[in-house]
């Protein structure tokens, strides 16, 4: 594999048709838009099974394979000459709230492109190369994020996510169930299965491509974290006659709590990543003392070592801290970092420097359905730059000829490791 792109490999990146993977990135932004410019397409929602819709119409007019699990994970399958695993390629189509246009549909995209170009050149291979969106990476509406791809790897069982209850107040199991009822015709396939290999596109969501003018990232290792909330329980009351010193005032809690976390986590070197993302109050008053503060915590980290070691410190910091008021330490979920396989990551880096674009190794802050997919087959990524290092935000961007470099180095690679040994 280092020894330079096959003919085919080359013939597929130059196939990309970087204008229309443009087309069809702006279309998908168009579902769920939002008047700042960015995107509001959460998982499972009515945004989400529109753009799945629009999806499946592009694959069923290029006369490619559309199916589905019981997740809802999308499958669109280009045939190879063997009866095989597949090999994988894609991301997922659910946004953040707030959230850009190229987070995760980027990947799908850039994956979709890679089938119509091998469809355009005409080109064959020996297995099928598959497109694959993974239901609810995000984690903005149902607190479990990579569902689908955990579910699909068996990393988790999908029963254990089905009763998890959403922003909206929605149960995932009946959002899933609607989901997949609004596309009957789409065959239905089993969960799980393996696959050859896995390689995700996305943007890099962080400075560094843009900063080093580079335009591809093949990536090392993915950070691993800790999801969890915190509860703290006071006593409700009278905003306006109950004495100060007499309170037990849950907010107040909260906020002491969270300065304690600050404090346990501070790093010097600036490794640490820890974020209170979601607060909510109870009765949320004006004038009446809150009586709950539920709050997440995302902490993230390269070592594993440094993880363990912190978090198990979380709930005592968090009980000292909240005091009179009572706090709960509810643990959602927990993983590893992950490390991709050498192979993998020198196939990334050999194809891009074989385009003839400039191309480094980086690890990954944010989580990713690879990180999950490695657990079950090797698995890869690959970054594209994108502006300003923004993303989960509305003005996320990429331009056009990142999204097509960032293609064509995936439709090499496929090809590549399509063919490839990788056991
Ligand atoms: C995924 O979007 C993450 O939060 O890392
Ligand atoms: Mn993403
Ligand atoms: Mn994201």
């Amino acid at each position: 594999m280092s020894n330079g792109l096959s003919e085919q490999a080359r013939a597929a990146a130059a196939a990309v048709d970087g204008e229309r993977l443009w087309s069809r990135l702006m279309a998908m932004a168009a579902i769920g838009a939002r008047a700042d410019g960015g995107v509001c397409r959460q998982a499972l929602t009515r945004e989400d099974r529109d753009a799945r819709a629009v999806l499946t119409g592009w694959a069923r007019a290029r006369g490619l394979r559309v199916s589905v699990d019981a997740a809802a994970n999308l499958f669109v399958t280009r045939p190879g000459a063997r009866d095989l695993p597949p090999l994988l390629i894609g991301s997922h189509m659910d946004s953040q709230p707030a959230g850009g246009r190229f987070d995760g549909i980027y990947g799908v995209l850039a994956a979709f492109e890679v089938l119509e170009a091998l469809e355009d050149a005409g080109l064959g291979t020996g297995r099928p190369i598959e497109m694959v969106a993974w239901t609810n990476e995000e984690g903005g509406r149902f607190p479990c994020g990579c569902t689908g791809s955990m579910s699909w790897s068996g990393e988790a069982p999908l029963e254990n996510f089905l009763d998890v209850v959403g922003a909206d107040g929605v149960v995932l199991r009946d959002a899933l169930a609607e989901t997949l009822a609004a596309s009957p015709d789409i065959e239905r396939r089993g969960l799980g299965g393996g696959a050859h290999a896995y390689i995700e596109a996305h943007i890099e969501q962080g400075p560094v491509l843009e900063r080093e003018g580079l335009a591809i990232a093949a990536v090392t290792s993915i950070q691993g974290f800790r999801m969890s909330h915190v509860t703290v329980t006071g006593t409700p009351g009278h905003a306006g006659t109950t004495p100060m010193a007499a309170r037990r005032d849950a907010v107040q809690g909260a906020l002491r709590a969270i300065a304690a976390l600050n404090e346990l986590m501070a790093d010097p070197s600036d490794t640490v990543r820890f974020t209170v993302g979601c607060i909510d109050v109870e009765p949320n008053s004006p004038n009446t003392i809150p009586a709950r503060a539920r709050f997440s915590i995302d902490f993230r980290h390269p070592e594993e070592a440094v993880l363990e070691a912190r978090y198990a410190r979380i709930e005592a910091a968090v009980r000292a801290a909240a005091a009179p008021c009572d706090a709960d330490l509810e643990h959602e979920s927990s993983m590893s970092p992950g490390v991709f396989p050498a192979p993998v990551v020198a196939a990334i880096e050999a194809a891009a420097r074989d385009l003839g674009l400039p191309a480094m190794r980086l690890p990954s802050g944010a989580f990713h359905d690879a990180l999950f997919i490695a657990r079950a087959c090797p698995a890869g990524m690959l970054f594209i730059p994108c502006k300003a290092g923004l993303s989960h935000h509305p003005d996320e961007y990429a331009t056009p000829q990142d999204c097509e470099a960032g293609a064509r180095v995936l439709a090499a690679t496929a090809m590549q490791l399509a063919e490839a040994t990788l056991s």
